[in-house]
């Protein structure tokens, strides 16, 4: 996939009117040149988010979150950066590039999504039509307005109805078989795949269908769910059930419900719990684990109580704890013998399910309860077995807070450090200081510059620290931006500019620091912390370009930039 030309993209915003695009999502209040609003990427009561027409961005002084119209779409749609540049260009009504477009706008994938669509108005309509399976669904207690919004059908019975409907001709037979709907016998005959099954069609994150599930409705068939195979389009272990049906049903998701099946997610969809999604008859993969933060911060993973559900629920941790980044929580939810979700929210109704979130097993119990589950801690040898379990899995905790709590709660646990028998190679701790996982550095810069305003006048120009993605930043930006067209301005005068902001009180805090040491030596510690920052956005730089070179996209210039920079990284 060639990348698509910043010229595009420049192109593209320059049309783009992002008070539109945020205008059309938050609602914004005009405040002089600008507008303001309160931030949809974190909680707050006053207005930190701004954006400015002038400059075409946006930018909350809150929580840093900031960028154009672009970024907009993908931090708050959560679309992936082709997907908006996609929505963008719609808009504005241009093209992408022909050589740089996707492949959901290749031609040949474009009528397969085409297809899967019409699959899914057949199935539909099959359902209205059909008694048998609107008794079923009626059994199932599935409401109407449910059987809509998750676009439920129903497979006819017999071998080619889906056939007849649809594949007229040669080129429709071949998108209905490249689509997984169609099997094959040994003589090389086709038939419908799903045959007298409820039909529950898999959407992707911009709501087009890709797949399907499948459900008996008589009760000797089996298997008792059939899903679509592999495709172009769908990929089990991507994809999750339901998402696109809880990002339409919530503005904001604050958390995201794993559950086992399509009935629980309707179910729970039903009774007012919108954010249930299923993984298609998988275990959760990495993939999902990501996915499922990358929507939402609070993850739930619901099982059943019994040893296939406890072991499930291992592997669910076991896929988690990589992405277990500050800032995500994930918990583990038993539900009793014999229930799923589906019985359960119809039993207890949606106050009796949000009582049992309440009670769920944060990560770092269920890890400890389940590792330990068979260890006497009271003894040495129980202790050092604990040890040994626990630290691969340690170690795949991304640095951050959550890391170092649940090392040191294994510190306490067999008065082991997790770190202490295996430091880490050399090469592993150059990746390590990556973006997002030092905000000590940048606060400890402004605690300097809080102290001594002064020190802001002793930087370089261009700021490159000012670059780094990283909660603060903006903040020590800004601050030192402010010292430099004030140079004589005192640290209340520094905080007074700051009167009316969230920041103010942090800001406070760090200014009441007293710093001990010689100036000499607070100057060398002040600009040891920025060498440091510039040297994060050093490895930023290179993780972005090294993300171009595996999507293929990297170029001479990029080739080049990279070995400078590997380079620089070295001499450093
Ligand atoms: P369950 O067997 O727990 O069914 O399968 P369920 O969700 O309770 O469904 P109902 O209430 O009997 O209708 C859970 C999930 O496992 C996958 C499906 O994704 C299903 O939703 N599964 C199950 C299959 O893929 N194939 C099967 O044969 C059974
Ligand atoms: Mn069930």
């Amino acid at each position: 996939m060639a990348r698509i030309p910043d010229a595009f993209i420049d192109d593209l915003l320059a049309r783009s009117d992002i008070v539109e695009i945020v205008g059309a999502r938050v609602p914004l209040k005009r405040q002089g040149k600008e507008y303001a609003a309160r931030c949809p990427f974190h909680d707050e009561r006053s207005a930190s988010f701004t954006v400015s027409p002038t400059k075409q961005f946006y930018h909350c002084f809150g929580c840093g979150a900031h960028g154009t119209a672009l970024s907009f779409l993908m931090q708050y749609e959560r679309l992936e950066f082709l997907d908006a540049v996609e929505e963008l260009a719609r808009r504005v009504g241009m093209d992408i590039p022909r050589d740089t477009r996707q492949r959901n706008a290749n031609p040949e994938t474009r009528d397969l999504y085409a297809v899967m669509e019409a699959a899914s108005s057949f199935f539909r309509r099959q359902l209205a039509g059909s008694d048998k399976a609107r008794q079923y669904v009626e059994k199932r207690g599935i409401a109407r307005d449910i059987v809509e919004r998750y676009a439920i059908g129903y497979a006819p019975d017999g071998f080619s109805a889906l056939r007849d409907a649809l594949g007229n001709d040669t080129q429709h037979m071949q998108l209905l078989e490249r689509g997984g709907l169609f099997s094959k016998n040994e003589r090389g005959h086709v038939y419908d795949k799903f045959r007298d099954r409820l039909m529950f069609p898999i959407h992707d994150r911009r709501g087009r269908v890709i797949a399907f599930g499948g459900r008996v409705i008589d009760p000797e068939d089996s298997p008792k769910y059939l899903n679509s195979p592999e495709t172009p389009l769908f990929h089990k272990g991507r994809e999750l059930y339901g998402l696109w049906q809880a990002k339409q049903s919530n503005q904001k998701l604050e958390r995201l419900l794993v559950v086992e099946g399509y009935m629980d997610v309707v179910a729970l969809a039903q009774y007012g719990v919108s954010q249930a999604v299923a993984t298609l008859g998988t275990a959760t993969t990495p993939d999902h684990a990501e996915l499922l933060f990358r929507n939402a911060p609070d993850v739930y993973f619901c099982f059943d109580g019994d040893r296939a559900g406890r072991s499930a629920a291992l592997k669910a941790l076991e896929s988690v704890l990589p992405r277990m980044k500050d800032g995500r929580q994930a918990f583990f939810l038993f539900l009793p013998d014999g229930e799923d979700p589906d019985s359960l929210i119809r039993q207890e109704g949606v106050e009796g399910f949000d009582a049992r979130l309440r009670d769920a097993t944060p990560l770092s119990e269920f890890f400890y309860a389940s590792l330990a589950s068979d260890v006497n801690l009271s003894n040495l040898d129980g202790k050092a077995r604990l040890a040994e379990r626990c630290k691969p899995l340690l170690a795949q905790i991304p640095d951050g807070a959550f890391g170092d709590l649940m090392r040191q709660r294994l510190t306490d646990l067999t008065g082991v450090g997790a770190r202490a028998s295996t430091p880490p190679p050399p090469a592993q701790r150059m990746t390590r200081g990556s973006p997002a996982q030092k905000p000590s550095l940048i606060r400890s810069a402004i605690t300097h510059l809080l102290n001594r305003p002064g020190l802001a006048l002793d930087l370089q120009t261009p700021y490159r620290f000012a670059a780094l993605r990283q909660p603060g930043i903006e903040l020590l930006s800004e601050l030192v931006l402010l010292v430099r067209e004030r140079p004589d301005i005192s640290t209340g005068a520094l905080l007074e500019h700051f009167e009316g902001r969230d920041d103010l009180a942090a800001l406070q805090k760090l200014a009441t620091l007293v710093l001990p040491g010689e100036e000499s030596a607070l100057r060398e510690e002040f600009l040891g912390a920025i060498a440091q920052l510039e040297k994060l956005v050093l490895q930023q730089r290179i993780e972005e370009l090294q993300q171009q070179q595996r999507e293929g996209a990297l170029d001479d210039a990029g080739k080049q930039e990279m070995r400078e920079l590997l380079q620089a990284r070295m001499q450093r």
